[in-house]
């Protein structure tokens, strides 16, 4: 007899995303698919990193997740004509970059650890994709909740995770490096996934 082995994240992660599900426009955003990151890509997520937040990750915390075994992902597409796609970025093998996720599970619960769109690619919907194919493979492989810590002043992404579902739950007093002498509070958030999506 052989055991059966539980879903993991890592295996209900959807291989691609074109389709009705997500809304996709496939005219405007050709061959738009998901791609499993590996040590070739790092270089280019912590540049990404560096012109999205005031802390970056460096090279060295992606390639840490990658050898904790966590979900890398990231949404792409075939790249602009060049002519198009001056603030575009590429990844080896040209595929253009919208944007990436880093997720670990531990047991039934999620945690979010780091979700960036490029910042040329912001407010077209990219961020809400990626969290909604996070929270579907989820459902997938029976976990129960999403957790994240988000800075108290990132309004954009605290505005995103609400308009997914996720409701602000704690606060860690001074949880983030800020300027030299003052550390700033994170903002707790968990979606339950026994509640059907927003
Ligand atoms: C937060 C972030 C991931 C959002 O990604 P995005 O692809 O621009 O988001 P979307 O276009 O999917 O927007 C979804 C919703 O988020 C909210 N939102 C996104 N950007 C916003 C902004 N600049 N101001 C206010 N609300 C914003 C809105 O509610 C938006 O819905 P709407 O467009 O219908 O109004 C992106 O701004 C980013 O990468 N920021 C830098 C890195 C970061 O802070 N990551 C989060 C760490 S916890």
């Amino acid at each position: 007899m052989t055991a059966s082995v539980a879903p993991t994240l890592h295996t209900c992660w959807p291989l691609h995303c074109a389709g009705e599900a997500f809304g996709s426009d496939p005219v405007r955003t050709p061959d738009l698919h998901w791609l499993a990151l590996g040590p070739q890509h790092l270089p280019v997520l912590a540049e990404v990193d560096k012109t999205a937040y005031s802390h970056p990750w460096s090279e060295r915390h992606f390639a840490g997740s990658l050898d904790s075994g966590h979900l890398l992902q990231a949404l792409v597409c075939q790249a602009a004509p060049v002519a198009s796609a001056r603030s575009s970025v590429l990844l080896p093998g040209g595929l253009q970059l919208l944007g990436y996720l880093v997720a670990l599970q531990a047991a039934d619960e999620v945690h979010l650890l780091n979700l960036t769109t490029v910042p040329a690619c912001q407010r077209q919907g990219w961020g809400r994709r990626m969290v909604h194919t996070l929270t579907e493979a989820a459902r997938g492989c029976a976990v129960t909740s999403l957790w994240l810590e988000v800075r108290a002043s990132n309004a954009p992404a605290l505005a995103l995770y609400r308009s997914c579902g996720f409701q602000a739950v704690g606060r860690r007093k001074g949880y983030y490096p800020d300027t030299d002498t003052q550390r700033e509070d994170a903002i707790v958030m968990t979606l339950p996934l026994s509640v059907p999506l927003p």
